[in-house]
């Protein structure tokens, strides 16, 4: 099981739990958490959804042996990609949703943490989007909402250069709300989860609407316009070599592009 979910005192825990592969995200995993996500907000005894991780890893991303094998979209793509469907289904959830990010948190495992409504970080965790250094580029309307929030050059550091940065600097940039002990990371995020228990449904998700509501059709936009890049950017010879080279634990060489 990679995927757990259970509800408790209306919060819907999605727990993600793959630690011998560092917590990567596959295809399967994406529609677990998609389908979590749908059915909470459907369920009107859940009143918030709580994203955690494992001690010390929260998410490596996107499992790199998935992009090399499995390259979601590209040309004459049928279905919706499973980690489309997750991204829309956090998109589209009415209900608040907290992460407690307990340690690295790569990729996705930032970019996400841009639509959740409260989000908590170890004193341990690194957060990074190395989308360029894989040959890719930003995904999840990161490149929207990263320069919206701390302008260009901080948003530079993190997309351009792949800059590895810190809970503190999370909070200082807007992403996160506060930093914990990596112990008491997932208790906190969780009292703060149950403390929507005590509030008034349909307020909060109306003002949650609220919220999103001027940002959505760009943020949108930004995506399917990612996406495409992504997409084919996955399957050129610079992706290539940045993931043989994860495989076989070596730096990659980009002299030869
Ligand atoms: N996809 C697939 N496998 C992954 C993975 C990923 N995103 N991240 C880690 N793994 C696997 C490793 O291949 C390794 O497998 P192995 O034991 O069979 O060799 C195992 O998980 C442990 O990873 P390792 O790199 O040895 O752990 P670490 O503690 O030294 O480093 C990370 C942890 C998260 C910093 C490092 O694994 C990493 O950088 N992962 C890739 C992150 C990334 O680029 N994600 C994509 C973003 S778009």
């Amino acid at each position: 099981m990679t995927i757990r979910t259970a509800t408790l005192n209306h919060v819907l825990t999605i727990e993600i739990a793959r630690p011998e592969k560092k917590n990567a995200l596959t295809q399967a995993m994406y529609t677990a958490m998609a389908e979590a996500l749908i059915a909470a907000n459907a369920d009107n005894s859940v009143r918030a959804v709580l994203i955690t991780g494992q001690p010390g890893i929260f998410t490596s991303g996107n499992d790199i042996e998935d992009f090399m094998q499995r390259p979601p979209g590209g040309a004459g793509a049928g279905d919706q990609p499973p980690v489309a469907r997750f991204m829309g289904a956090l998109l589209d959830c009415e209900k608040p949703v907290i992460a407690a990010v307990t340690g690295a948190a790569i990729g996705i495992g930032t970019t996400m943490l841009l639509h959740c409504d409260l989000v908590y970080v170890s004193d341990e965790a690194r957060l990074a989007m190395p989308f360029v250094s894989l040959g890719l580029v930003p995904e999840y309307a990161s490149s929207l909402l990263l320069p919206a929030l701390m302008g260009h050059v901080k948003a530079a550091e993190k997309l351009m250069l792949g800059e590895p940065f810190s809970g503190s600097d999370a909070v200082d940039c807007g992403i996160a709300n506060a930093v914990l002990p990596a112990n008491e990371v997932v208790n906190h995020a969780r009292r703060m989860a149950e403390r929507f228990n005590a509030l008034p449904p349909s307020a909060v998700r109306e003002t949650k609407r609220l919220m999103r509501a001027p940002n959505q059709s760009r943020i949108r936009e930004v995506m399917a316009a990612e996406g495409a890049l992504f997409a084919t950017r996955l399957r050129s010879p610079e992706a290539m070599e940045a993931f043989q080279a994860f495989f076989q634990k070596r730096q990659p060489d980009f002299s030869q592009f």
